[in-house]
């Protein structure tokens, strides 16, 4: 059977995926929401933007004769996540989801564990501190309450407006990121917290290690939960699954 993938992207392993499926001959696309401004380019055809929820994504998956979906968005992208499922169960069209293991702490770590972005907030209801803020600029409203805070943001790109604290520095770069150089960096600002999602994975990993290197804390955001769906963690497990598909894989 011929395949034509679709491939919700957003990461380093949407990118990896869909690298190795263009090797090996695969057909497909390779879906982007639009949040970043330049996308790194793909080795697969790409679009960008939303389908229009659940419903959107089912009409598409039908319009374009799409064959398997693969889900490998980030673990924060939930909704994402759930619409895949949705329109993957009403048209038949097999899902599976690449997925990074959630971190966990090692001795060394200074973790404190909160639900979600509400809880980061929480926590840094505490006196003046040289923060750096890794949780990408669609939250940044959100840590308003607190600017007592110095805050180091490492973005994709630069905020949109004025950012809702007064004291910021802002280093625009994309992972994945090294140790050795995010040590360096949470020195030169004199950093005393990090506040990371957890997100998994090697790519933002280098600022976890960094901080438990130097002693700092880490207010670590714990993931939303996932819609339940059959999950892989490497880019060869996919393509066994899609063997299993009864796909003609193209080797
Ligand atoms: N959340 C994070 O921390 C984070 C970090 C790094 C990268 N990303 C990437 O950034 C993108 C957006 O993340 P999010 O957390 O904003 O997602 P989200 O809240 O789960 O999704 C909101 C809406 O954005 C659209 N969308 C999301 N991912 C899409 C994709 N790959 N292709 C087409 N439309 C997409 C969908 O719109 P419609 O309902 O209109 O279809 C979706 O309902 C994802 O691709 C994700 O992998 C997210």
């Amino acid at each position: 059977m011929a395949c034509k993938l679709l491939i919700l992207a957003g990461t380093t392993e949407a990118t990896a995926f869909a690298r190795a499926a263009s090797d090996r001959g695969l057909d497909g696309i390779v879906s982007f929401a639009g949040r970043v401004e330049r996308p790194l380019r793909q080795p697969l055809p790409q679009r960008v933007g939303g389908f229009g929820g659940a419903a959107g994504l089912a009409c598409y998956l039908r319009a374009e004769g799409i064959t398997h979906v693969i889900d490998a968005t980030h673990p924060f992208a939930v909704q994402m996540s759930r619409n895949a499922v949705a329109a993957c169960a009403e048209t038949g069209v097999p899902l599976v989801a690449l997925t990074r293991p959630a971190w966990s702490p090692v001795p060394g770590d200074r973790w404190i564990s909160v639900p979600d972005i509400a809880g980061a907030v929480a926590a840094l209801d505490r006196p003046a501190a040289r923060v750096m803020l890794a949780v990408g600029r669609m939250h940044l409203e959100a840590f308003a309450p607190n600017e007592q805070h110095f805050y180091l943001l490492r973005l994709v790109d630069p905020p949109k407006g004025d950012l809702p604290f007064p004291r910021a520095e802002i280093i625009v770069d994309r992972g994945p990121f090294d140790m050795a150089a995010d040590r360096a960096l949470m020195e030169r600002f004199r950093l005393d917290i990090v506040v990371s999602k957890n997100a998994g994975g090697s790519g933002a990993h280098a600022k976890i290690a960094a901080a438990r290197a130097l002693g700092l804390p880490v207010i670590m955001i714990d993931r939303p939960p996932a819609p339940p769906r059959e999950e892989v963690h490497d880019v060869e497990a996919v393509f066994d699954w899609l063997a299993h598909c009864g796909t003609d894989l193209g080797v």
